[in-house]
């Protein structure tokens, strides 16, 4: 039995405990129905995949999403994270099957590198990966097809190896990944020569809206190989790419990629209650790795008047230099809104000293937030974010206006299309030290908040809204290329 049957077979007892004794008879019946019903479905699922995030925060929740769309469409799904998650995390909340793999640090890989976790989790994963399958398969639960996230690519080699279909998901925005593609093939030559690139499907680009692994290639060399290079190496064998936009966010540089490559756009993975609300009771990710103080800042926010409140956070990997956490600091100070912050705990002893103090009944520094409650909140006025996919895609499907402060990966690139092509916010330049100043931050609270500015973003947050929503509506892009996904792997 997996554990959606089981939580449905529970809710219906709930309710026949609850009742008279010939409400009883007729709710044992309908319980009977329901659990036939149930079994037939089990028995019927339409095919099985096996899903395997990479685990950060940022990588789980699209992947779960997608996973909770795929388990909509009757496919059965096996969601596998890493042991130590397992252990870490309080629970998965979806009603979704989960399982292990290793990827060989089962006690949490906290401060090793990545050029020393990356091929050991290629070597025990790959090894762990094919005993989960064949344990599956022993035990009547076969995988269809294993979709994997872009940045463990061994997964195509250990699918082929079974003989088992494979699916490559992809992160973060179809530019970033169309750039990516253009370095891995030499048609971008690292380092850049000019300070500019054209590239096909995309707006002229700065050198300093590339990701920056791109950019500055010399800093990350061990990233730009593994996030640049080996990401797109054998991902066009695939027999599925997953792009987690949709076509009507991204339609000219979707279009130029589609022409090359059978690419399947089934973003945004946000839950349904955000967006065209057909999966009842989807309303949170349901895998934190970060506990929330949900009733501390809910609360807070309740008191707040309408777009009142500034949102700030950089996701849960960004570190912010001691000097940026300070400007930060200064400059929301010296707005005249209220601020929501998250620092996360190991940020928080870069915060002035007695800044929490002389701020307290303006801001609120929270460890940790429900991100997406917060951006549905009518008090939230605008998002100082580090434009992190997920971060950016949550902003623009709940319509809040977005001031960019790009950190590093794929963030500038996305900050880039916040401001110039979606129209949904500005960006904070850093001076020549790379810092952005207090006075610069505090002006572009100003001018989102109460300028013309903010009056032109709102009319384009209304836009990007709905063509969210409507990517997901029945016969959307991104709802119809689940259901073509779906009914491919079925008929094959
Ligand atoms: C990373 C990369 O930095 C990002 O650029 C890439 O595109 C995806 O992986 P991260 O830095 O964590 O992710 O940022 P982001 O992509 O925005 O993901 C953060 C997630 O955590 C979001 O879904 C957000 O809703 C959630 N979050 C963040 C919370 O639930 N609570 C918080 O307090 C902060």
């Amino acid at each position: 039995m997996d554990s959606t049957t089981y939580c449905a077979i529970l809710n219906f007892n709930v309710v026949f405990s609850a009742t008279s004794a010939t409400q009883r008879l007729w709710n044992l019946q309908t319980v009977h129905t329901q659990i036939s019903w149930l079994q037939q479905l089990m028995e019927t699922h339409r095919a099985h995949c096996l899903l395997l995030p990479y685990p950060v925060q940022g990588h789980l929740n699209p992947m779960l999403q997608f996973a909770k769309r795929l388990q909509h469409e009757g496919v059965k799904i096996t969601f596998a994270i890493t042991k130590f998650l397992f252990e870490t995390v309080d629970e998965v909340s979806a009603s979704i099957s989960v399982e292990t793999i290793s990827d060989g640090y089962d006690e949490g890989a906290n401060g090793i590198a990545m050029e020393i976790y990356f091929p050991r989790f290629q070597k025990v994963g790959s090894e762990t990966l094919t005993e989960l399958v064949l344990k599956l398969q022993d035990s009547g639960r076969p995988v269809d097809c294993i979709i994997y996230d872009a940045f463990l690519p061994w997964c195509l080699d250990v699918a082929k190896d079974l003989g088992v279909r494979a699916g490559v998901f992809f992160t973060q925005s179809c530019a970033v990944n169309n750039i990516y593609n253009h370095v891995h093939k030499g048609l971008l030559k690292l380092p850049l020569e000019e300070s500019g690139v054209d590239i096909p499907g995309l707006p002229p680009l700065l050198a300093s809206d590339l990701p920056s692994f791109v950019s500055n290639p010399g800093l990350y060399p061990a990233s730009t190989q593994m996030f640049v290079h080996d990401q797109i190496e054998n991902f066009e064998e695939a027999d599925w790419i997953f792009f987690n936009t949709f076509y009507g966010l991204e339609e000219e540089v979707i279009h130029w990629m589609a022409k090359i490559l059978p690419v399947k756009t089934i973003g945004p993975t946000i839950p349904s209650m955000y967006l065209e609300k057909r999966l009842e009771d989807d309303k949170q990710y349901c895998l934190n790795l970060f506990k929330p103080m949900t009733n501390a800042c809910m609360s807070w926010l309740n008191e707040r008047s309408i777009s009142s409140v500034v949102y700030v956070s950089f996701g849960s990997l960004a570190e912010l230099e001691v000097k940026q956490m300070e400007e930060l600091a200064w400059g929301l100070r010296a707005s005249s809104y209220y601020f929501l912050w998250v620092v996360r705990e190991s940020e928080s002893k870069k915060l002035p000293k007695d800044f929490v103090k002389e701020t307290f009944g303006k801001g609120l520094i929270i460890s940790w937030c429900p991100q997406l409650d917060v951006l549905a909140h009518k008090s939230i006025g605008c998002f100082i974010t580090h434009c992190g996919w997920n971060s950016t895609l949550e902003a623009l499907s709940l319509g809040v206006p977005m001031i960019a402060m790009p950190q590093w990966t794929d963030q500038s690139t996305n900050a880039k299309f916040v401001m110039d092509v979606w129209k949904m916010g500005i960006k904070a330049g850093p001076d020549e030290a790379g810092i952005v100043r207090r006075d610069a931050i505090s002006q572009c609270i100003k001018l989102v908040m109460d300028g013309k500015k903010g009056q032109e973003i709102s009319k384009h947050a209304k836009k990007w809204k709905d063509l969210a929503r409507q990517a997901f509506d029945e016969g959307g892009s991104s709802d119809k290329n689940i259901k073509d996904f779906v009914s491919k792997l079925i008929q094959s």
